[in-house]
Formats: structure tokens, sequence, C-alpha cells
């Protein structure tokens, strides 16, 4: 096995950081088993640094997939599920309630867009979603509108990985395009506009409106999430947009549901993303940051229109309910984690984050192999004209010491909220390095 391991790398630090029980074992988020090259040991992580098993600290680019915005080891964190796991680590919310989710209901709604009323929390962000369409049919069934039973969309998005939550990604372009027709069918609209200060032509908004008007004695909800596409191309676009499916789902008794699972708790440079456009979704998800990244957890919110159109119907019931919700140390660290955000203002941290992403990545947007540099808050991209060679790209990040997780044409970087002017020129200046190896040797 472990020779098999070191024909697959030769860059000694490397493979000596690489494990080959995970190798052959394990599989990874969207990998083949064994993987088509190796993945890092990772022994222990502390602020802002990843630190590989001989010790190497790498840089944190990503807060591991948007969620741990507070950095790592945090104390803040460490202390309140520490505190709580004195009390009570897990117990069943069916019949049952306890302070933690009480606190973290409230502080949440004392921050969540206008209206927002209803919380159920659930174990992840996929699972968030699948509440979001299954409230949405419910709601529409209360209406006495079963006919009102597809998600409508645009394309380019990203809702997880779940049945019904794949059936709302890009079905061409999206990674889930495998499961063809076996999926949902639901309706999908373009993707908008590139760009959060692009203009909406009128053509667009007449191709909406168009589609609304098409569709929506079919449609239970529109989803989308708001400003930012992330795993759908990691695109902005611009508030007008976002308005205008406002406008167009209270016109049309659509649902709009927004998706702040990776824009929440400050990422753009707004609360949440919808705050760019002032608009309040019907439903809202959010996930990832919202334990800061301590443990996998998330929640579903609605106004209260529609928990009480659910409520006095004959399906009065939501028909979900994980195991694990409201688990308390999950609601503990949440607690713990939006103190720091509100306490921080770490909005106002993203934009300065989005200023020095802006001068640090400026020069990269000359270069040939460069398609595009995008920032948007604490979210900087560098969309290449080509697909990304992971396997080398991986190793340049590793001798490099940053950690970066490009995907496709896109290299982009969303580092923990709590990072320093120096540690984001850190993270930028080393970034550019890996790029320019990177371009010199491959033969974009
Ligand atoms: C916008 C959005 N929605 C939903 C999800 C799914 O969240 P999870 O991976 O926690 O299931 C993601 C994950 O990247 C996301 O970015």
């Amino acid at each position: 096995m472990s020779d098999n391991l070191h024909t697959i790398d030769e860059t000694p630090t490397y493979a000596e950081d690489t494990d080959a029980f995970d190798h052959h074992h394990l599989w990874h988020p969207y990998t083949s088993l064994p993987p088509a090259y190796p993945n890092l040991v990772i022994e222990r992580c502390d602020a802002v640094y990843l630190y590989t098993k001989s010790g190497e600290p790498l840089i944190d680019g990503m807060s591991s997939w948007w969620a741990c915005t507070h950095g790592y080891n945090h104390p803040a964190l460490n202390q309140a599920i520490s505190e709580q796991l004195q009390k009570m680590s897990h117990v069943m919310f069916g019949g049952l309630t306890h302070q933690p989710a009480i606190d973290l209901g409230k502080k949440l709604l004392s921050i969540v867009p206008n209206g927002l009323d209803a919380i159920f929390y659930a174990d992840s962000g996929s699972i968030a979603v699948e509440v979001s369409l299954k409230m949405a049919m419910q709601y529409q069934l209360a209406k006495d509108k079963p006919e009102k039973n597809k998600i409508a969309t645009t394309r380019s998005g990203y809702y997880g990985d779940t049945w019904h939550a794949m059936s709302i990604c890009d079905p061409v372009g999206g990674m889930h395009s495998i499961y063809g027709n076996q999926l949902p069918v639901q309706l999908f609209t373009d993707k908008p506009i590139d760009g959060f200060n692009s203009e909406i032509p009128e053509s667009a908004r007449a191709q909406l409106t168009e589609f609304f008007e098409t569709n929506h004695t079919h449609m239970a909800a529109f989803i989308v999430e708001p400003i930012v596409q992330g795993a759908g191309g990691m695109r902005f676009y611009s508030p007008q947009y976002l308005q205008l499916i406002r406008q167009l789902c209270s016109h049309y008794d659509v649902l709009m549901i927004a998706d702040e699972i990776a824009t929440g708790f400050g990422r753009t440079g707004k609360m949440f993303a919808c705050e760019h456009a002032h608009i309040s979704p019907d439903i809202m998800t959010i996930g990832k940051a919202l334990t800061g990244g301590y443990m996998t957890f998330a929640a579903t919110l609605c106004q209260r229109d529609v928990a009480d159109t659910i409520a006095g119907s004959p399906y009065a019931a939501l028909m979900h309910g994980p195991t694990f919700m409201g688990n308390p140390l999950a609601c503990s660290v949440a607690i713990a984690s939006l103190n720091l955000v509100i306490e921080n203002d770490y909005p106002a941290r993203a934009r300065e984050i989005e200023e020095y992403l802006q001068a640090q990545l400026a020069a990269i947007k000359d270069y040939p192999q460069v398609a595009d540099v995008r920032t948007l808050g604490a979210i900087g991209v560098i969309e290449l004209n080509n697909n990304v060679d992971m396997p080398t790209f991986q190793k340049l990040l590793i001798t490099n010491r940053i950690w970066v997780r490009p995907f496709g044409k896109l290299i982009y970087i969303m580092p923990p909220i709590i990072m320093t002017q120096a540690e984001v020129t850190t993270l930028c200046d080393r970034l550019k390095a890996v790029i320019n190896q990177y371009l010199s040797i491959s033969s974009d």
C-alpha cells in the first residue's frame, strides 16, 4: 500500500503527510476510492493555520468550506462547548426542549432579515434545504394548491447533495448532472447576469417575468443563493436581480427561498446577503458558519405567515424530525459563534478583507491565462481559462504552505474573518507564488 502511495506522489514532505489507509479505505468529498491523488493529514488547527503531520503550518484560505469563520481552536467556542458538555451533550427534541435551543433561537431572530419568525433546526445545509422545500410544498397544500408542486430556480446554482437539493442544482454544468433524469424535474430559468454592480437589462427582466408568468401555477417556491452563486461557479450578481425575484414571487404567490448557507454571518459584507437588496425571503436556510465550523448544524427559518398557514391546515405538522435536531452542543457553540460575529462586526471585517483582497489580487487580472478576478466581502475568486490540474496544484500549495481547494477553472479564497491584514497579505503572496509556479509548468 505504501509503495503505491509513493508512486502516486514523489514530493517527500507531501508523501509523509498522507496516509495509506485513508487513501484506500476512506471516501472523501467528490472523489473516487482510491482518489486520484492523496489527501493530506492534518493533526491540529489553531487560529488561521492548519498543521500537517510533519508540523508545517498551512495558512487557511478556505475556512473549511465557509464554516470556520473564527479560525480554529477558538477559546470562546471551546469554552461554550465544554461547559455545555458538562450539562447535556444531547437530548431528543421531540417533546423536550432546552435553554441552548431557546437562546439560540432568540439570538437568530434578532439578526435575520425582517419577518423571519419561526425556526426549524436541521443537521446540515442540504437537510435545511430539504426542509425548506417541504415547508414550501406543505404551504401550498395548506392553501389548497396541490398543483403548485415544483421548485423553480436559476441555472448555475448549488444547494447541496441530498436528492431534492440535487434536483435544483445546475442540471447541466453542475456536479450532479450524472444523475440526469433520475432526479425530480424542476423548473430552471437563466442564470443571473454576472457582476454585483451590473444593471439588469430590460431583456433579462422581461425573460424572468415571462418565466414566472408561464410557470407560476406550478411553482411552489423559487429558491436562490442570494448575491453569490457558490459551488455552481463562484459568481456574483446584482442586488437588483434579487429584488426582481422578490417582486415576482410576491406577485405570483410563489414562496421565495433564500439559501444563505454559504453567505450568512457576514461573509459578503452584510450579515446576510439578502440585505444587499433590502429584501426578506419567505423562507431562509442557514448553516456552515452557524456554529463557527465546530459542529454540523443548520436551520430553516420562515415568516410567521408560512408557519401559520401550515399550522392551520389538515397537514398541520411539518413532517421532518431528525434524531439530532436542536443538538445542545451545536446550539451552545452557535450562540458563542453568533456573539463573536455580532460583537466584532463581522460584516465590516469582511468588507475590510475585500479591500485587502482587491489590492492583492489585482495584478493577476492581467495574466493571459486568467479569465477574471473578482471579490465580494471576504471572498476572492480567480477564474482561469482552463481547468486546474489538481494533483499538480495541490503539491504546490503544500510546498508554499497554504491551503486552498480549487474546482474546475476556479481558484477561490474565503479566509477566516478573523484574518489580519498581514495574514491576508501572506495568504495572497503565497497564492500568487503557487499560481506563478503552476502556470510556468502547466501547458495553459
Ligand atoms: C448554498 C449552499 N447550500 C447548501 C449547501 C449544502 O450544505 P451541506 O454541505 O452542509 O449539506 C451548500 C454547501 O456548500 C451551499 O453552499
